[in-house]
């Protein structure tokens, strides 16, 4: 079946800005690059208020005309609203303006599906877009003439949804959640062989079109897409930072952040995500040249914060100095009240020697030095120590092992999530915990 079914060309779309209390001009200009980023070309922006929302539409009556008859005049492919609709509105809407409609939510989705570049973020754009649509299939599609091929909030499952009845789709929806479930084990698998070896792993963070994929290229030299539209990036990416000294070290690239990030998104990509809580180190990518940067690193935080990843040491990279005068590659250490702060340009190549020294400090900086008394009962936790490569020394004792641990931090702390309680015992004997 054709479920991925997608055609190209621009299509030519409306966008509805609500306008609330607390919404400023920057929302209306992020929505527009979202739009361009899913590959619309917009007609116009219309804005409405929303202090007293209509159930039947969420806008009021007389904003849904003045849509029918934008739509009408300007021969729109379709109407995109910066808001989350329920389905029902989006059917209101829909049979209103005789135009489709797509919220947020849908649009993001959208975004997703065509930037998905993993096994793993394919099938979990798809579920997304399944669960998104399964709700909207209540009352049928009849309202709207057929589509020409695919389109926005449409492309993914394809066009192909509109003739797929509860039962097939629910049924699909239950095989890609079983095979999510098979490349979820091999993650976690692939995760625990990371850890059993301690590798420290560092990830990019950020604001989308941040620079966070040409970073981590110019970090790798490896050669991962990178395009001048938003969500470059869906899935983490790993790559070996080398020639540290603080020995091998990951770095992932990772999914770019939008504000208000609809939650079923996050939950769908919690997994993905859960890479940058376990991370040592986060490197949170700020485009300097935003005028909206301040702002944007807030909105990062809130996502991490909502991803449980509040408390990952962060190291801030202002990317872009190329494009602001008068900055030039810089590093700021910590300061009390400040995190680590790094100037560079990452397409410039500027700084980027700072950038590896930070991490290295920081990786590095923390060393931890201790001796060990292990009873024979403990000999798995030995071996794990020395797969871990944190064993400097061992001498023999009669009830055990004494063992001198020599190793960052970093590389200490992945080991507290052992089994059986070890990790537990091993954070109090270090004093980790
Ligand atoms: P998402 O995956 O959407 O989150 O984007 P990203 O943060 O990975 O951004 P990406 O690396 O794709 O870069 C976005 C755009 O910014 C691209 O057009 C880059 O060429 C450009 N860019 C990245 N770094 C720099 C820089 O240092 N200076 C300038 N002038 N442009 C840059």
């Amino acid at each position: 079946m054709d479920f991925f079914h997608r055609a190209r060309g621009g299509e030519r779309a409306l966008l509805v800005q609500p306008v609330g209390a607390h919404t400023d001009d920057s929302a209306a200009a992020e929505f527009e690059e979202l739009a361009r980023s899913a590959g619309a070309s917009v007609l116009g922006v219309i804005t409405g208020r929303l202090d007293r929302p209509n159930p039947r539409f969420l806008i009021g009556t007389g904003k849904a005309d003045e849509i029918r008859d934008r739509v009408e005049a300007e021969g729109a492919d379709l109407v995109l609203i910066n808001a989350t609709l329920s389905p029902v509105q989006e059917r209101n809407l829909e049979s209103h303006c005789k135009c489709r409609v797509v919220d947020r939510t849908g649009l993001i989705l959208d975004i997703f599906a065509q930037r998905a570049r993993s096994h793993e973020g394919k099938l979990q754009v798809e579920l997304a877009q399944l669960k998104h649509l399964a709700t909207r299939l209540a009352g049928g599609w009849t309202h709207l003439e057929r589509q020409r091929g695919g389109a926005i909030g449409l492309r993914g499952p394809g066009e192909t949804q509109l003739e797929l009845d509860r039962r097939l789709l629910s049924e699909r929806v239950k095989m890609l959640e079983s095979r999510l479930e098979k490349v979820e084990v091999q993650r976690q698998q692939a995760k625990r062989r990371r850890e059993r070896q301690a590798v420290p792993v560092v990830t990019l963070a950020g604001y989308t079109n941040a620079g966070k994929s040409t970073l981590f290229n110019a970090l790798t030299e490896a050669d991962v897409y990178a395009a001048d539209q938003l969500f470059a990036t869906l899935d983490p990416t790993l790559r070996k930072l080398e020639g540290l000294n603080a020995g091998d070290v990951l770095l992932a690239d990772t999914v770019g952040f939008v504000r208000d990030l609809p939650h079923d998104l996050v939950v769908a990509f919690r997994s993905t995500l859960s890479e940058v809580r376990d991370a040592d180190l986060i490197l949170h990518v700020i485009d300097a040249s935003d005028p909206e940067r301040d702002a944007r690193i807030e909105q990062v935080n809130a996502v991490l914060a909502e991803i449980g990843a509040a408390d990952v040491p962060q190291i801030l990279v202002f990317n872009k100095i190329d494009l602001v005068d008068g900055l030039r590659a810089k590093r700021h250490r910590a300061s009390d009240d400040l995190p680590e702060r790094v100037l560079v340009s990452a397409m410039g190549n500027q700084g980027l020697p700072l950038l590896r020294a930070a991490i290295d400090d920081f990786l590095s900086g923390e060393r931890i030095k201790k001796q060990l008394k292990l009873t024979h009962s403990q000999a798995r936790l030995r071996a794990r120590l020395f797969d871990a490569g944190v064993v400097a020394h061992e001498t023999i004792t009669e009830t055990g092992w004494t063992l001198k641990i020599e190793a960052p931090k970093a590389r200490l702390t992945p080991l507290l999530g052992l089994a059986d309680g070890d990790g537990i015992w091993l954070g109090k004997a270090l004093k980790l915990d």
